[in-house]
């Protein structure tokens, strides 16, 4: 039994803020921005707007292009790590949103990776027959957790939401290996420190705090061995794949993978110039705007990595029915 992916969904909130908008809060440019990251503008959601919120388009839409009812799912797992609430889940929100009442629901905490790190657990629970129609999600909406008077963060992030309904499905299609691990030793790297019950008043702040130069260094590092790891697990060469989509969260990270393993431009799917750095849902937004724009067709090979905070890092490897 495969997990096939059967639908694609994603949302992103209508409000673009460009860089030259983000130039006239904070010492920073267009030109500076778009060096150093690759990024032009990303989606900001309005104050009334939660994760859940794009979470549950994002869902309605995957579900819909799948042809599986919410009646239909038996799980829905959410990759999230900016959650409506510490609890309940966002994925007990999208559940009762959807209307899915017989669904196990929950959240998966893996910052960028989430969204791998819940396909493989999809898979896992398809491939052992455990369920059927599983519904995985990734959101964020970090832009609430930035301090929008500090550069080094301010202009990397947005907020979206992509989704995929899996199917189970006797044959070669569907995600064909998975690959997923962590790095815990580097997690102040990469901190959202408020909030927790190491700070539950938030003494320490409400915002993300980055240490760019040690992330960078990790990425690129990450981003590498997942793509060469799936690849080599699954049995495939380079040459065998048809697209790669990897966490859109800086140019220069991607280029420098792609560059190392001589993939040309076409097979590396980028469009975090127009949405920044979206956490979770960065791969799935870009493979639901892959499908629609008619870059993935029947049996091509597709691998999905991703890494983050942590920290993070995992891919998966999809045969595309
Ligand atoms: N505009 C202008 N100047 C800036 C800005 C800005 N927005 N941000 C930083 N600078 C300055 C710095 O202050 C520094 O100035 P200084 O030399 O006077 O101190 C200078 O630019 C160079 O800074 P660097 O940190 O060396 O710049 P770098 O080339 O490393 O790029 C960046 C910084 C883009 C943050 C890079 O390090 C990066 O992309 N890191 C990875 C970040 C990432 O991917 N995070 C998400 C992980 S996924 C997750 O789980 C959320």
């Amino acid at each position: 039994m495969k997990a096939v992916i059967a639908g694609t969904g994603s949302e992103v909130p209508p409000k673009i803020v460009t860089n030259d908008d983000l130039s006239k809060i904070v010492d920073t440019s267009d030109e500076w921005i778009r060096d150093r990251t690759g990024i032009m503008e990303r989606r900001v959601t309005d104050e009334g707007t939660a994760t859940s919120d794009l979470a549950v388009i994002a869902a309605e839409r995957a579900l819909t292009s799948a042809g599986i009812s919410p009646m239909e799912l038996d799980l829905i797992i959410v990759a999230t790590c900016s959650p409506d609430t510490l609890f309940p889940s966002v994925a007990c929100i999208v559940q009762d949103r959807l209307g899915a009442k017989k669904a196990a629901a929950f959240d998966i905490s893996a910052a960028c990776s989430g969204f791998n790190f819940a396909l493989s657990a999809a898979a896992a629970y398809i491939e052992s027959e455990t369920f059927k129609n599983v519904l995985v999600v990734g959101a964020d909406t970090l832009t609430k957790y930035l301090d929008w008077t500090d550069r080094n963060t301010c202009v990397l992030f947005g907020d979206g939401a992509g989704a995929v309904a899996l199917r189970g499905e006797k044959g070669d299609c569907g995600v064909l290996a998975s690959y997923i691990r962590a790095k815990g030793e580097g997690r102040d790297f990469l901190v959202m420190p408020g909030g927790g019950t190491r700070d539950p008043e938030m003494k320490n702040g409400r915002f993300i705090r980055m240490d760019g130069k040690e992330v960078f260094k990790f990425a690129v590092h990450a981003l590498e061995d997942s793509v060469k790891e799936i690849i080599q697990k699954a049995g495939f060469t380079f040459e065998d794949i048809d697209l790669l989509i990897p966490h859109q969260a800086n140019l220069r990270i991607i280029e420098h993978v792609r560059k190392k393993f001589n993939l040309p431009e076409k097979k590396v799917y980028v469009n975090l110039m127009k949405y920044g750095n979206t956490s979770a849902a960065s791969v799935p937004l870009a493979l639901d705007e892959a499908v629609n724009e008619g870059r993935i067709k029947s049996g091509d090979l597709v691998v999905l990595a991703g890494f983050g905070a942590g920290l993070t890092y995992g891919s998966n490897i999809i045969r595309w029915r």
